[in-house]
């Protein structure tokens, strides 16, 4: 791992908030993903389900946990179960949890190796009434890859037909969406590499530099402060790339007069940063590309206003988009007349602004949370209106990471990055 232990207190705290919500004499398990194979021998980097992950701290793979608050073995409660370690391991893969550091991670004192799995299992599901099954219920989820977790529950299923089955993630996206002091520190410092790696490019952008030699300069400051890289792909679109939502290419030269939209962040300890900037990339934008991030400023500014307690987010979806309107009338790009015809289900402003404002952010990036519930303080959203012209070769987006206060304004994690327009031409200037 390339971050600091983080105190176990959190994983003990995040456990006893799920098992709260467990109906009796049930029990739950989370599963690590799986390895995720290339061709070959070769594989991709590992990256742990950030179920078990928040629930346990383990960050290996072949790693279950269970949870079994009724059980009556007091040791049963809760239980980890890891590939066994062994000194042939350790010498090729380097080291794996002993049942001493697993402790030490997630504060469980049963740690038993996978391969007992099933006869301990067995005897905990003779004294349980049900199972919390835990599927992936994002509601952006869209994958025909079986996971280790989808294995599991089909397995389960079969043998286990008599058992209640409960879900598990109505209770981990409620749990997840509110962060505690400690992930909160994650996230912010996650922002603060982000932040070294915007610095680091408003001298590094000119006329003539290639998008990936901007993704290598941001990929080289995220590492050095302990980052695992880029919390998602990063996005490095100039000119009119920058309309293509989800350009991530990142193959072509930045020309003069240009603007360069970077949708861009670090990971650290596994919580996600999601920033984006547009900057110019001779250090001064036009009159119209000003007159644009303008707008997408305001709107923003206005937005993260209303990410507040109580707001539900359908509603705060709506008001967005009425703020977009009076700006893109203003721009010039949509006419009263467009609104008066326009189609509710497809309003006029759409057809510059056509993705949403905000998502949860945390472990993932478009993290888990219940969307249909009022917002509530410890929550974090992302804020990211837009602008995209394809005909003027001009895309604006501008993105923070938002902390939901019990009064007053949300903290934006980012609000150390500059963002007026101004002050990122001085900044590229200096
Ligand atoms: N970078 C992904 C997003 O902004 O949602
Ligand atoms: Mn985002
Ligand atoms: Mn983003």
């Amino acid at each position: 791992m390339k971050y600091d232990r983080i105190d176990s207190n959190l994983y003990i705290a995040n456990r006893k908030k799920f098992t709260d919500k467990m109906t009796a004499n049930t029990l739950a398990v989370f599963n690590s993903n799986d390895i995720y194979p290339i061709s070959a021998d070769s594989t991709m980097p590992f990256q742990q389900h950030r179920d078990i992950l928040y629930l346990s701290g383990v960050d290996q793979e072949e790693s279950m946990l269970v949870l079994f608050p009724n059980a009556s073995n007091p040791a049963h409660r809760e239980v980890l179960f890891l590939k066994e370690t062994s000194e042939l391991i350790a010498v090729w893969e380097g080291e794996k949890l002993t049942k001493e550091t697993a402790f030490l991670t997630s504060g469980i004192k049963t740690v038993y190796w996978l391969q007992q799995f099933p006869t301990i299992f067995k005897q905990m599901m003779a004294e349980a009434q049900g199972v919390y099954l835990n599927a992936n219920e994002h509601l952006r989820a869209n994958t025909e890859v079986e996971t280790r977790e989808d294995r599991f529950i089909k397995q389960v299923k079969q043998d286990y037909p008599a058992h209640q089955v409960y879900k598990s993630a109505p209770i981990m996206h409620k749990i997840r969406s509110i962060k505690e002091a400690v992930e909160l520190e994650l996230m912010q410092r996650a922002c603060k590499i982000t932040e070294a790696g915007v610095r680091r490019l408003l001298a590094f952008i000119k006329p003539g530099v290639w998008e990936y030699e901007i993704e290598a300069e941001l990929a080289h400051e995220f590492l050095r402060n302990r980052s695992k890289g880029f919390a998602y792909t990063p996005i490095i679109a100039s000119g009119k790339n920058a309309c293509v939502l989800h350009y991530i290419e990142n193959n072509q030269q930045c020309q003069d007069g240009d603007v360069i939209l970077l949708d861009v962040g670090a990971e650290y300890a596994n919580y996600a940063s999601d920033l984006t900037r547009c900057l110019p990339v001779n250090g001064r934008f036009t009159a119209r590309q000003k007159a644009v991030y303008n707008a997408v400023l305001h709107v923003k500014n206005e937005a993260q206003k209303l990410l507040v307690p109580g707001t539900m987010m359908a509603e705060y979806h709506k008001q967005v988009g009425a703020l977009m309107e009076e700006q893109l009338v203003g721009l010039g790009l949509i006419s009263m007349e467009d609104i008066k015809t326009q189609n509710p289900d497809w309003p006029a402003y759409k057809k510059y602004f056509m993705h949403g404002t905000s998502h949860f952010l945390g472990l993932d990036t478009h993290d888990v949370g219940l969307w249909h519930e009022p917002i509530s303080a410890g929550m974090v959203f992302t804020c990211e209106p837009g602008i995209y012209i394809p005909e003027e070769g001009l895309g604006i987006r501008l993105e923070d990471d938002l902390v939901v206060q019990s009064s007053g304004a949300p903290f934006n994690l980012m609000g150390d990055i500059p963002i007026e327009a101004e002050a990122i031409e001085e900044l590229m200037n200096a």
